[in-house]
């Protein structure tokens, strides 16, 4: 994607939701020169106020693609109904589901990528995993960087596996946190205290795994006959790790599904 040093402008985000701000603001804060397109004169004034010198089309039936490095992030449903005109120069996807043969049939460009980012991107911290043309993997994943860690993945099966452990992981996680914030409590922790204590394990757990292996922490702090051992006997009792391995399972076979 080119910058402001390159001096162009022809990165065009159509859509602006939840995920198309967080990627616009990971974009200009990394100096990416990008215009936006979004549905209605309201969504642009909303955005005008905090970009006040971003260039915001409201668009028509019809989006002029012409030329541009195009950043599609609206609903899949309304992905279908869309009209593109004129030729992109790359056409990057950032829709679950939707296949690149769909976005090919439809949308006429150069090369074509489809990304996979999660609900971090609004704190700059997404793993977004990515697909596509070969000669947009390099810019692509520069790209998915401005929000987080880009990761190039061979096939569209690999991208729909990265949906179910990247995408829907912090929902998984999620519950893994609120699951002992309530353990917790049940035993007698303040409930604010417990979210405190649980906020810093998260904090604390990433830079374990950043300089070691899951198996490895958990033989860590398992001793014999300690108190990890009592809890993890528990957790394999009751079936956890086959659980996961459903969920994540299950999250791929969904994203599979057009
Ligand atoms: N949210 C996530 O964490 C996440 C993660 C991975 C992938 N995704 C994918 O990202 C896409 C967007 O998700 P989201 O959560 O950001 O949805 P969202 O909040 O509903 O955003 C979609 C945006 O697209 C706009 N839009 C609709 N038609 C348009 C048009 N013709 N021109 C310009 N803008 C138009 C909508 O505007 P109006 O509101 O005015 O209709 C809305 O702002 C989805 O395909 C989803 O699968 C999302």
């Amino acid at each position: 994607m080119p910058t402001k040093d390159e001096k162009s402008c022809n990165v065009l985000l159509i859509g602006a939701g939840n995920l198309g701000e967080a990627l616009l603001d990971g974009m200009l804060k990394n100096d990416i020169d990008v215009a936006v397109s979004v549905r209605t004169h309201d969504k642009q004034l909303k955005l005008s106020e905090y970009y006040p010198s971003l260039d915001i089309k409201v668009s028509d039936d019809e989006i002029d693609i012409t030329g541009k490095d195009v950043i599609l992030a609206v609903k899949p449903n309304t992905f279908y109904g869309m009209k593109f005109v004129g030729e992109a120069k790359s056409f990057i996807s950032v829709m679950a589901k939707v296949p690149l043969c769909d976005i090919r049939d439809r949308v006429s460009a150069g090369f074509y990528a489809r990304a996979m980012p999660n609900i971090a991107a609004k704190h700059e911290k997404s793993v977004t995993a990515i697909t596509g043309d070969e000669e947009i993997r390099v810019n692509t994943v520069r790209l998915f960087s401005s929000i987080g860690r880009g990761v190039w993945v061979d096939s569209e099966d690999e991208l729909n596996i990265a949906t179910a452990l990247a995408g829907s992981g912090p929902a998984f996680l999620a519950v893994v946190a609120e699951a002992m914030v309530d353990g917790a409590v049940r035993v007698g922790l303040k409930r604010a205290l417990a979210e405190e204590l649980t906020e810093g394990l998260f904090d604390g757990f990433t830079a374990l795994l950043e300089n070691s292996k899951a198996s490895k922490i958990k033989e860590d702090v398992m001793s014999p006959k300690g108190t990890t051992a009592a809890g993890l006997f528990e957790l394999e009792s009751n079936a956890v790790r086959a659980s996961f391995m459903k969920a994540v399972e299950a999250a791929y076979i969904k994203a599979s599904k057009v």
